[in-house]
């Protein structure tokens, strides 16, 4: 489902982070957030979703205002978020965790669901009644995505999802952000690693300093010398 931002300001209390911001996301498709630490990407996410404060500017979810409705609304809508850090319920089991997904929906076939996260991540299965905490890095990162299928998104937000994470274990999971969004998901990923996102984006926003510096098509994006000093790393290798 199509996601939309006019005029987006964010921020904490009063003190803006985020400033000025138009995108959208059109329904079906994978949208990149590229940006260095502290460029304000996990502060927007968290405000679309409703969890960080808005300061002005709107949000149109499947062509619907959205811009005052309450985090769990926006759930219900199928606005889904993965957050940075994962935060799952680190005592909990793998199953219990992925049942939190689907608590705060309505109307989801709850075992059709578990059974789909299961054949995209088998790991899942094996370890479903171990505790979060115990599971590796990788294994966190698929259960934070498969909780968030739990809640039948329509559009995924990603924040930062390689963090902390082998380059293996990143691709597993852009692999498997690639098949979700080819079963009709809308995406919408925040990640510092611009090189890989590139690979899987239809097309891509930088932020810098919390405004949008830089946008396009991922092959510009590749190509452009300014991008490519300050985030693709040429400078440093
Ligand atoms: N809870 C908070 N209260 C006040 N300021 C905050 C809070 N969280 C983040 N900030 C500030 O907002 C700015 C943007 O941070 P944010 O976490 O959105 O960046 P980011 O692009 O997600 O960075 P990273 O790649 O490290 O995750 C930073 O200057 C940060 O210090
Ligand atoms: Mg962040």
């Amino acid at each position: 489902m199509s996601l939309r931002l006019t005029g987006f300001c964010a921020g904490y209390g009063r003190v803006p982070v985020v400033r000025d911001i138009n995108l959208e996301i059109a329904t079906g498709r994978i949208v990149g957030l590229l940006g260095a630490n502290g460029a304000g990407k996990t502060t927007l996410m968290r405000a679309v979703s409703g969890l960080a404060t808005m300061q002005g500017g709107r949000i149109e979810f499947a062509g619907n205002d959205v811009t005052s409705l309450s985090s769990a609304d926006l759930v219900a809508r199928g606005l889904i978020q993965v957050p940075q850090g994962r935060h799952l319920f680190g005592e909990m089991s793998v199953r219990e965790n992925l049942e939190m997904g689907a608590y705060l929906v309505a109307g989801l076939d709850e075992k059709a669901r578990m059974q789909e996260v299961f054949s995209l991540f088998p790991i899942l299965r094996e370890r479903e009644r171990q505790a979060a905490a115990l599971l590796s890095g990788g294994e966190q990162q698929m259960l934070a995505v498969g909780r968030a299928l739990m809640s039948g998104p329509r559009c995924l937000l990603m924040d930062e999802p390689s963090l902390g994470l082998a380059p293996k274990a990143f691709d597993l999971i852009l692999d498997v952000i690639k098949r979700i969004n080819a079963a009709g998901t809308t995406v919408f990923i925040a990640e510092q690693n611009a090189r890989k996102v590139l690979r899987v984006v239809h097309y891509c926003y930088v932020l810098e300093n919390g405004r949008i510096a830089a946008e396009g098509e991922s092959s510009l994006l590749l190509a452009d010398d300014r991008i490519q000093r300050s985030y693709l790393g040429v400078a440093h290798a």
